[in-house]
């Protein structure tokens, strides 16, 4: 057990770097939960006009779950699945800013990457097919979401699958102003107004 809460601790760590906010700030556009949503991640950085910043904040946040989950690796697939745990609270809910993270989406399919890229590649596959459709960044991740726990059932990856189920109801928990927002029809598209 000291090595699962070596994962746990080593991969909440990793996960609370908030790249979004970290980015943003070093290119002087201030502090980006000022501005749209309020969130911290890649749509909403996108949100300030700069496309090369949403991408390396989705690549960081993204990479940081990846990295985590191959390092824990090496004491097998169960502290994989602790440290991709870790790293997605990390994300969500850092310590540094007062608990109040991001909504996980990145991060979410980092971890998919370490521990199953081709999970991971079925997640972004969902990700782009709804956004391509309805142009909403949240249906996107909430029905992306979704095809990750089915996923690793079917390829019979059982405690990766236990550990997807927990990750898609944060995910939607993270996601419930969106989701009020959805419903209202009020939500923002991605490039709308
Ligand atoms: O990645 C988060 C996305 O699903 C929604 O972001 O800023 O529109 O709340 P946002």
């Amino acid at each position: 057990w000291p090595y699962y809460l070596a994962a746990l601790i080593g991969g909440y760590l990793a996960g609370s770097i908030p790249f979004g906010l970290l980015i943003t700030k070093a290119a002087g556009l201030g502090d980006v939960r000022n501005i749209g949503s309020g969130n911290i991640g890649t749509t909403n950085v996108l949100r300030t006009g700069r496309k090369d910043l949403a991408a390396a904040t989705l690549l960081g946040d993204a990479l940081k779950g990846t990295v985590a989950v191959l390092i824990a690796w090496q004491w097998g697939p169960q502290t994989a699945v602790i440290a991709a745990f870790g790293a997605f609270l990390g994300h969500c809910y850092p310590v540094w800013l007062g608990f109040k993270g991001g909504k996980g989406v990145a991060t979410y399919i980092g971890v998919l990457f370490g521990l199953d890229w081709r999970v991971g590649l079925l997640f972004c596959a969902a990700w782009l097919a709804v956004a391509f459709t309805t142009r909403y960044s949240s249906l996107s991740a909430l029905v992306g979401s979704l095809t990750a726990p089915l996923a690793l059932w079917y390829f019979g990856e059982r405690q990766m699958a236990e550990l997807a189920i927990l990750l898609t109801i944060l995910l939607w928990w993270k996601h419930r102003e969106n989701l009020k927002r959805l419903l209202a029809g009020s939500e923002s598209r991605i490039g709308g107004k």
